[in-house]
């Protein structure tokens, strides 16, 4: 890249972060989901607290760790869905959970990008899984049971749910199929959809296989995070958006959903865990030209960044360590970075039962005419 392209960057960058601040003081959409201090702190600090610990683990290593390096039949019979897993981190799980012999369902809405990035893998090395594609358009919430019913009709267990796909921050707001806040509806109901029409599965694959797992993409901006106002937020209308506002309460919701779900059934030995994975310069944000040159492209965080098989480490720790299960029960651990819990600092943490209560409630009224 040239010297002007370099610049370019920066500028662009440097731009968006002078429209957050701008908005941070004067805008009522952001200043209700997001706050100065939260940002500093979950954003600044956290990314800087993580690039301090961060144990250079990568997917393939922690699944090494798990299975034993080399033995590529370690989880045969193993079911894992991965919503996403088209690109960035969902794939980098999905290519090591298929070298070690998992069946990886693709929730995924091209299937011939798909067959594709399955073939290209399989060109570079071999993997022993099984790979299986069902469409699931997130931002149409009519597609999730169709997509259930595909899965269910296979008659096979599930040890894993890894709810990973997301957007971020699309600059001018969007509705989905069913006319929710686009990110509001990828981020958080489809995948509140799936899971609740999967749990009876997990259940039973727990039941019967001794656990399953439920592993959220949530994310250090879902720390930035300081309040969820279930009616003007959940979901935002135009009039109410923020790119970058309504990406912390999505990110926010979604650890919220895995706190829940992991409070309500560890009893059960479904052990559910919240994952931020790093700063990733992955597919994310793409629509966001401002927030990928600030974020990723330009040069201000990009000393805390991590690879992707770096950043797909965490996940693969939730999906499959078994100390992930003995921390739930002795510690309720639930949200995880750096391949370890840590404490969360933001709204997720203060998120009372009874919030948690509404907030499901709120999301079952949105989702129960497609259940
Ligand atoms: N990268 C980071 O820095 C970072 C940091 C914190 C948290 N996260 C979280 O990590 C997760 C994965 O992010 P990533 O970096 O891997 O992003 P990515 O590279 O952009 O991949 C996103 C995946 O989601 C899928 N997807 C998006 N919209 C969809 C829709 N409407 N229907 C079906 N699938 C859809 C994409 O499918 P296509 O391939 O078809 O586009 C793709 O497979 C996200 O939840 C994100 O919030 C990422």
């Amino acid at each position: 890249m040239g010297c002007w392209d370099a610049l370019a960057i920066e500028w662009e960058g440097l731009k968006y972060y002078k429209s957050v601040f701008a908005r941070l003081i004067m805008d009522p959409a952001t200043k209700a989901k997001t706050s100065f201090g939260q940002m500093f702190r979950g954003i600044v600090v956290g990314a800087h607290y993580e690039w301090l610990t961060n144990p250079k683990k990568t997917s393939e290593s922690v699944v090494e760790e798990v299975c034993g390096k080399g033995n590529y039949d370690a989880l045969k019979g193993k079911v894992v869905i991965i919503t996403g897993a088209t690109n960035g981190l969902g794939l980098e799980n999905a290519r090591c959970l298929l070298k070690y012999g998992c069946h990886v369902v693709f929730a995924m809405r091209n299937k011939e990008k798909a067959a594709k990035v399955v073939a290209e893998m399989q060109a570079k090395e071999t993997l022993t899984g099984k790979a299986t594609f069902i469409n699931i358009q997130l931002d149409d919430l009519s597609t999730v049971k169709p997509f259930v019913q595909e899965f269910l009709a296979m008659n096979l267990p599930l040890h894993c749910l890894i709810n990973n796909a997301g957007i971020m921050a699309p600059p001018v707001y969007r509705a989905s199929k069913q006319g929710l806040e686009s990110q509001f509806a990828i981020n958080n109901m489809s995948h509140y959809l799936l899971t609740h029409l999967l749990l009876p599965k997990l259940k039973e694959t727990a039941q019967t296989s001794g656990e399953a797992r439920i592993v959220y993409l949530g994310s250090l901006a879902g720390e930035a995070c300081w309040n969820i106002d279930l009616d003007t937020s959940v979901p935002s209308g135009p009039e109410f958006y923020s790119d970058i506002g309504d990406y912390t309460s999505t990110k926010c919701i979604d650890m919220i959903h895995a706190r829940h779900l992991h409070d309500k059934h560890t009893k059960d030995k479904i052990f559910v865990c919240a994952v931020h994975p790093g700063i990733i310069n992955s597919g994310l944000g793409k629509d966001n030209p401002g927030l990928t040159a600030a974020f990723y492209a330009g040069s201000s965080l990009k000393h805390t960044h991590k690879s992707q098989a770096e950043g797909a480490a965490t996940t693969m720790y939730c999906a499959l360590s078994p100390e992930v299960p003995k921390k739930s029960v002795t510690e309720g651990a639930w949200w995880y970075y750096n391949c370890q819990p840590q404490r969360c600092i933001g709204f997720a943490s203060k998120a009372t039962p009874e919030f948690q209560e509404k907030l499901e409630a709120k999301c079952w009224d949105l989702a129960k005419a497609y259940a």
